[in-house]
């Protein structure tokens, strides 16, 4: 359904007080390759600042890629004008992470939910409030708090408002960005159930964005594992976190408290050293060498190229293929 192919998003962007810099451009996507079937979830990982949201927004045209593709259903739509786009950014619809800030606070979560099927004609205004209705039951709210405003609702209530808004415009695509990120941890499982739920109701397809594994591992057919602007390795579910093959995945999965493998690699730590590099700056070779435990020569000088492995596997590492 979702076909992404070289995708590169480019912030022009100066740095303070550095003249010489001014107008350098920041590429936060480089060249990615991703796919998502129909009724499929792809978690994207990685850590805060390696360009998952770009992505996210790339895909569905809210910031336009500086090069490759994105085709949706054989679509590219980097070449559609915003006209062309609006039909399709109906069958893609986001979930943010602080559905607050998304939400207009003048508006009831009724009339928020509305907005979608009154803008895209899904539904006459007659038929509009059962519609909310509906969409409340589903996600878990009292129909009868339609009437209320944003901040009358807490966290989890807002990100149920602001899933029934995405639901609204009858999408098959949801771009989930660290939906649950801002939330208590007893209320991100609810969250995390409810969209598993809807995804089974609805034959939703979705690319979940988390900078945490473990909230990705819940709902994931297959996950994409993203370093500074690139996918360095994408498995399904159980490859990735059985035999993750790439030093980066591996330290992350490493770094997740409570399981496995974080336990066996407390005799022996190897911790994720440094912070992730600036994208404006990006180290030559292999972008992750500088943090490699693995790293050779090779690593230092020349940039991997994804390689398909075998079980739909794909890896961008010189240690592998
Ligand atoms: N609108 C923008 N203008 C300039 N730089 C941006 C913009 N949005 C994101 N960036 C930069 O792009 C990189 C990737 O950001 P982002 O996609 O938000 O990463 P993530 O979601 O993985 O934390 C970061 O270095 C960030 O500072
Ligand atoms: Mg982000």
């Amino acid at each position: 359904m979702l076909k992404v192919t070289d995708l590169r998003v480019t912030f022009r962007r100066s740095v303070k007080g550095q003249f010489w810099s001014a107008g350098k451009s920041l590429r936060a996507v480089d060249g990615v390759n991703l796919e998502v079937a129909a009724g499929e979830t792809v978690g994207l990982v990685g850590e805060s600042g390696c360009g998952k949201s770009t992505l996210g927004r790339a895909v569905l045209q809210l910031v336009r890629p500086s090069g490759g593709r994105v085709e949706f259903e054989g679509v590219d739509l980097c070449t559609l004008s915003e006209a062309q786009l609006r039909p399709y950014r109906r069958r893609m619809q986001m979930v943010f992470q602080d559905p607050f800030s998304s939400l207009n606070p003048r508006l009831t979560v009724g009339q928020a939910v509305a907005e979608p099927m009154r803008v895209h004609g899904l539904a006459q205004p007659h038929e509009i409030p059962a519609r909310v209705a509906e969409l409340f039951a589903m996600v878990g709210l009292s129909p009868n708090t339609a009437n209320r405003f944003p901040h009358e609702f807490s966290g989890g209530q807002r990100q149920r408002v602001g899933i029934a808004r995405a639901l609204a415009a009858q999408p098959q695509l949801l771009v989930c960005d660290e939906p649950v990120s801002s939330l208590d941890v007893s209320i991100q499982a609810q969250i995390v159930n409810l969209l598993e739920d809807l995804r089974a109701r609805l034959g939703l397809a979705y690319l979940f964005v988390s900078h945490d594994l473990a909230v990705v591992r819940h709902l994931s057919d297959r996950i994409a594992v993203m370093y500074l602007g690139r996918i360095v390795e994408v498995a399904g579910k159980q490859d990735l976190y059985e035999r993750p093959l790439h030093p980066y995945t591996q330290l992350l999965l490493d770094a997740i408290p409570g399981t496995d493998r974080a336990y066996e690699k407390t005799r022996a730590p190897q911790i994720l050293q440094g912070e992730i590099p600036s994208p404006l700056n990006p180290p030559g070779g292999c972008t992750f060498h500088p943090r490699c435990p693995q790293a050779t020569a090779r690593c230092r000088q020349e940039a991997p190229v994804p390689q398909p492995l075998a079980g739909g596997r794909w890896i961008a590492c010189h240690l592998h293929g």
